[in-house]
């Protein structure tokens, strides 16, 4: 099958490309690699184009892809609520193109990146872990960008008479996962403990999200190529506090010595998440395989070997 990544030179996106061709898929990834060139996917693969260009749209229609893995986005919770006109241009205008020139290349079949740590917003502790019919009650700008495509997904499903699924991911941690940006708590604190730094967590650190790990989420978008429909929670249906994700961390770093210093909360965050998985279970035949506890350690390996060749002296 031939399958369109876009944002498939990112975190998800480039294990998702793997995922793919292990499945023998055919891939072309149109990425503007904005959030930089870390040559995880063969050059030969990425189109360089802002999903808004008609570069990218262009991509598209020549590629004439069966599938498409809609993945590029403005993708920082604090981003969005500095600067909710970008949020919306990258994630909503950008989706619409890539929907738009997938119909015009012929593509069928349609599979998003929605966000369950944000989508339905704070969630009562008695409907958790939560199902995907809860309401959407987005606290942030980028939880409203990532309601608001599950709707258009649906709205061109009924209208267009194409397939498609969004899948509301949970916090996605593992290796690759960029520990010098914003996002990704499990990275930063292994890029910090393994320097023997203190970590600090902002508010009390007893929110909790659901940590899946990255190549479960992988699967699952590569199975979203093939089956699926409408909106699947794709998660553990376990929550994590951010001070249990310290834990893990400081020792996997082998510094359970080091203790977490709280900063000031977040805005636009939100309490508590963890995600039903049962649905992605029946739609696309998907259930994650990795613990946060044996997840964790292989993020501070892949933390551990860009730092110490990074910084002198860390050993
Ligand atoms: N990482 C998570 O925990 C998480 C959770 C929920 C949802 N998501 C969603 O999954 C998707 C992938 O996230 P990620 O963690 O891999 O982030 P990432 O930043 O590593 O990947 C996003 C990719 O999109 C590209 N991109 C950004 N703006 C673009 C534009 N205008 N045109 C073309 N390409 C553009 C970036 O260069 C990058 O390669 C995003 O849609 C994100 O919102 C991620």
């Amino acid at each position: 099958m031939k399958v369109l990544v876009t944002g498939g030179a990112g975190f998800v996106g480039s294990h998702t490309v793997e995922a793919l061709q292990r499945q023998g898929d055919e891939v072309l990834v149109v990425d503007d690699l904005s959030s930089g060139d870390f040559g995880w996917v063969p050059d030969e693969l990425v189109v360089r184009a802002d999903v808004r260009s008609p570069q990218a749209a262009r991509a598209v229609e020549d590629f004439r892809p069966d599938a498409m893995v809609l993945l590029a986005a403005q993708m920082s919770v604090k981003v969005s609520m500095r600067d909710p006109l970008l949020d919306a241009d990258v994630n909503v205008v950008g989706l619409v193109a890539m929907l738009e020139a997938g119909l015009r290349g012929g593509c069928g079949r349609f599979a998003f990146a929605s966000s369950g740590g944000t989508i339905y917003g704070d969630v009562p502790a008695a409907q958790q872990p939560v199902t995907e019919d809860h309401p959407h009650a987005p606290r942030s700008f980028y939880g409203i960008t990532k309601s608001v495509a599950v709707s258009y997904l649906e709205t061109y499903a009924r209208e267009r008479g194409v397939e498609t699924v969004a899948l509301a991911l949970g916090n996605v941690y593992g290796p690759r996962q960029n520990p010098w940006g914003e996002a990704g708590v499990v990275a930063i604190f292994a890029e910090r403990a393994v320097q023997g730094l203190t970590c600090t967590v902002n508010g009390d650190g007893l929110s909790t999200r659901d940590y899946v790990h990255v190549d479960d989420v992988a699967d699952a978008f590569a199975r979203a190529t093939r089956r699926g429909t409408g909106l699947v929670n794709v998660g553990t249906g376990i929550g994590t506090s951010v001070l249990e994700i310290h834990d893990h961390v400081v020792r996997a770093a082998g510094r359970p010595d080091l203790a977490p210093v709280l900063g000031p909360p977040l805005p636009g965050e939100v309490r508590a998440v963890a995600l039903d998985p049962s649905r992605a279970a029946s739609e696309l035949g998907w259930r994650p395989t990795v613990t946060v506890a044996d997840g964790v350690p292989g993020v501070v390996d892949w933390v551990g070997g860009r730092v110490r060749a990074a910084v002198p002296g860390v050993r």
